[in-house]
């Protein structure tokens, strides 16, 4: 087994050039596939509303739903470092429930660090976070917790203005102590920008290839959700081919009596 990756190691990629490879799990079996498979960070991300509650968007994801997620999660990895989603309305409305949220998540939830969205108006919330020693991944960009502010899941920066306030917010972010940032949903040519602007890696989801790590859905590249399909996502592998199989000779091998076979049964 591989030596457990910390934020150092992470910061040091950056540093050395190498890119950070991070995806979402959300339970026990698939995090400790995606672990086995080499991978760097770990989110458990607030998609679990959409992608395992079914939730139309991630706003009704709760606290205690992250925290269940979050320790079947942290079950399952030995070497990739584990950050946890702080979901809407545990940071937004005081420090002092920010700091007991984050902490939570830390002490209940087994996290090694959390994250949460904003530029310029959440980075007070970081410091506070970042001062009790627990890290900090930011979120700019296309934040989908703000889903009802910008009308829908919208690619942010096109605009100049737009663009000027999103190296604002990334340098706030960076300034208030994350020590990397998830930047979402920007034209290529302004999540270079960020990047390089930045000492703290940029994790990109849809902005481009010159970020210093990419992050993804992991049931959007696993073809295990289908209700919608962002451009920047890419389908590694269809499971929802095999698990319908699967599912149906099971379903077929019952009804006609074939399974459980006699090495299925006790003597
Ligand atoms: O909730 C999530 O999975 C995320 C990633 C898509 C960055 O925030």
């Amino acid at each position: 087994m591989d030596k457990r990756v910390t934020v150092l190691d992470i910061q040091r990629m950056k540093a050395e050039g190498e890119k950070i490879a991070m995806l979402t799990a959300y339970d026990y079996p698939f995090a400790r596939l995606v672990d086995e498979a080499g991978i760097d960070m770990v989110l458990v991300g607030d998609s679990v509303g959409s992608v395992v509650a079914g939730y139309d968007n991630t706003l009704p994801v709760t606290m205690e739903e992250m925290l269940y997620h979050s320790r079947a999660a942290a079950r399952g990895l030995h070497r990739a470092l584990l950050v946890v989603d702080m979901p809407f309305l545990s940071y937004q409305v005081d420090l002092r429930e920010a700091r007991f949220n984050a902490g939570r998540l830390v002490k209940e939830g087994g996290a090694q660090a959390v994250k949460l969205e904003g530029g310029v108006p959440v980075a007070e919330t970081i410091r506070a976070i970042v001062d009790m020693d627990i890290p900090v991944v930011g979120h700019i960009g296309l934040t989908p917790q703000s889903i009802h502010r910008m009308g829908g899941y919208r690619v942010q920066g096109k605009q100049d203005e737009q663009a000027r306030q999103l190296l604002r917010d990334a340098r706030a972010v960076q300034d208030a102590g994350a020590f990397a940032v998830v930047v979402e949903g920007v034209p290529a040519n302004l999540g270079k920008e960020i990047t390089a602007s930045l000492d703290i890696p940029t994790i990109g989801i849809g902005a481009g290839p010159d970020c210093d790590g990419q992050v993804l859905v992991l049931h959007d590249i696993l073809g295990l959700f289908d209700k919608y399909a962002p451009k920047f996502v890419k389908r590694y592998v269809d499971l929802s081919v095999p698990i319908r199989q699967g599912v149906g000779d099971y379903v077929r091998e019952v009804k006609d009596g074939v399974f459980p076979g006699p090495e299925h049964c006790f003597k």
